[in-house]
């Protein structure tokens, strides 16, 4: 369980961890590492030895109709400790592809458990996800399967009709052999979503940093970031913002080019553009890791020693041009390269990008936009930055009639129990930090759960940020140390107890 940090660096977990999750800024930081990619020479991704995949199950493209149509859902197995009883250790990867996490099934947390119950660790891929393609490209057409609902029902028909190519016993069915699914982020909502819809199937969940309620204008995103960044940092970019604001809210278009100029950005026609490129910076937050904090490193140390808001605009202006610099071609202008009002613009007609899946997911479903604060909140991005900059980009990506006029968030609560669920057998795990805290079962907007009857564990890992109980090197704290332990005490608990007597499993056990 305890391997070195080293052999993580190599296999590219610091950036794996939180990759592809909607974050401030993603889609500059995405052209950044679509041109750094370009011009470096692309290493192979660690492959794990083939014994353990990956296989291809036959996956019905679409559960709810009668044609039986399937695609080939890629995943794989280690086997290797099973002995007759044990577990399956269930991951989904979520809104990546899956052979970055591959090695999951050797050498994580996960696999760790797996080991020490005597049972099997398998990563599954998610649809529309790296090889698991139910449809040839991501127009709007080929996305009608990707959906909440979908995915949930991959995951059951997956553990119903699972044949292990590399298991010569035969493995008993659910509820015989016990699943436990487990995930971070996105895909924690899945493992608890799975136990919530599929309580026959899925015996026990480990969702991490889940933010399991939807939210529409999700400015409170940003709220860990100003009560636990570093407070001369904080200070600086909330001046900074409240300079922005001050000229992007007036009336005056010369002192907005002026501005925008600060920031390399004079061209940039449209003021919401503007704001979202500024909050680019904000976006390093959650990839910090215990080893690693490029959120001070590389953003809060361009404001050491400076005093004045006019010091911290240059400072913040340097840093923006030079990103800038990496994100955008030499022969395109910012407007080109950072404008999403025009119809017409690259971003929009690509339809091989593999980005759109999970811009397919929020724009449908979840939302998630992290906007700035409304004025009676305090606020570390432009105002300017509303929830309309990202919905308006639905339409444009997938065509008006493709997508709903909002995301229909409220009816995912609804149907999913936001974080009101209530769900014996579950240990919730989340970050103190993380922001996306704020939506998950600990957030301290979530109801007090302390009096409810349900059989679950939660921690709040101190000083963390996003499923920092994925991290199994020497850096991680005692906290998440203990608390992986704790989670392989809990489930041997609950495995022993639904054995010796099966009527328990209803009753509460804390
Ligand atoms: C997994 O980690 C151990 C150290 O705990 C190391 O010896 C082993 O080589 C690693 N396996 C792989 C496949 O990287
Ligand atoms: C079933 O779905 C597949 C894949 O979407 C499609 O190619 C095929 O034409 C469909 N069959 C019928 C009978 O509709
Ligand atoms: C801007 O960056 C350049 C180098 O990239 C540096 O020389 C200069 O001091 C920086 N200015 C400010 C105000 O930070
Ligand atoms: C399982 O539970 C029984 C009784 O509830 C207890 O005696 C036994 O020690 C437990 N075994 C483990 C491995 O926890």
């Amino acid at each position: 369980m305890r391997f070195h940090l080293s052999l993580l660096l190599a296999l590219g977990v610091s950036h794996l961890v939180s990759a592809a999750f909607y974050t401030p800024g993603s889609h500059i930081r995405q052209k950044i590492q679509i041109n750094q990619a370009s011009s470096q020479v692309k290493t192979e991704d660690e492959k794990v030895p083939e014994k353990y995949g990956p296989y291809f199950f036959d996956q019905p493209i679409d559960h709810f109709s009668l044609n039986t149509s399937t695609f080939k859902h890629r995943y794989w197995a280690n086997t290797d400790h099973y002995k007759t009883g044990g577990p399956v250790i269930l991951y989904n990867a979520g809104e990546t592809p899956a052979d970055g996490r591959s090695f999951y099934v050797i050498n994580s947390t996960m696999a760790e458990l797996a080991k020490q119950l005597e049972g099997i660790i398998i990563v599954m891929e998610h649809r529309f996800y790296g090889s698991s393609m139910p449809a040839p490209d991501f127009s709007a057409k080929s996305l009608q399967t990707l959906n909440t609902e979908q995915a949930l029902e991959d995951i059951a028909s997956f553990i119903t009709d699972l044949k292990l190519p590399n298991l010569n016993v035969e493995l008993p069915p659910a509820p015989e052999t016990k699943y436990i699914v487990y995930g971070g982020s996105y895909s924690g909502n899945l493992a608890a979503w799975m136990r919530l819809k599929y309580p026959h199937l899925v015996f026990a969940a480990v969702p991490s940093s889940a933010p399991v309620q939807m939210s529409y204008n999700y400015y409170q995103y940003f709220d860990p970031i100003r009560k636990y960044g570093p407070k001369h940092c904080i200070q600086a970019i909330r001046s900074v913002v409240l300079f922005v604001d001050h000229i992007l809210f007036s009336p005056f278009d010369h002192h907005k080019v002026n501005l925008k100029r600060k920031f390399g950005a004079e061209d940039l026609q449209h003021d919401d553009d503007f704001a979202e490129l500024l909050s680019y910076p904000l976006g390093l937050w959650q990839e910090m890791t215990p080893a690693s904090n490029p959120f001070e490193e590389e953003f809060c140390s361009i404001f050491e020693g400076l005093s004045n808001v006019h010091e911290y605009v240059n400072a913040y202006g340097n840093f923006t041009k030079n990103i800038i610099k990496k994100a955008c071609d030499e022969d395109e202008t910012v407007n080109e390269c950072m404008d999403t009002h025009d119809p017409r613009s690259k971003m929009y007609q690509d339809v091989t990008s593999e980005s759109r899946a999970w811009l397919w997911q929020v724009c449908t479903e979840y939302a998630y936009w992290q906007t700035g604060s409304p004025i009676w909140h305090s606020t570390i991005v432009s105002r300017k930055l509303n929830t309309a900059w990202f919905e308006r980009q639905c339409p444009l990506m997938f065509g008006e009639h493709e997508v709903p006029k909002r995301p229909i968030w409220r009816e995912i609560n609804r149907e999913y129990e936001g974080w009101y669920t209530s769900l014996d057998r579950v240990f919730w795990i989340d970050g103190e930090w993380d922001p996306w805290r704020t939506l998950s079962v600990q957030s301290d907007d979530a109801p007090d759960r302390s009096e409810w009857k349900e059989d679950a564990r939660y921690v709040v890992l101190p000083e963390a940020v996003h499923h920092w109980d994925f991290f199994v090197s020497d850096t991680v704290s005692d906290f998440i140390k203990n608390t992986q332990d704790q989670v392989l005490e809990t489930l041997k608990q609950w495995i022993n107890e639904t054995n010796t007597s099966p009527a328990m499993k209803y009753q509460s056990n804390i």
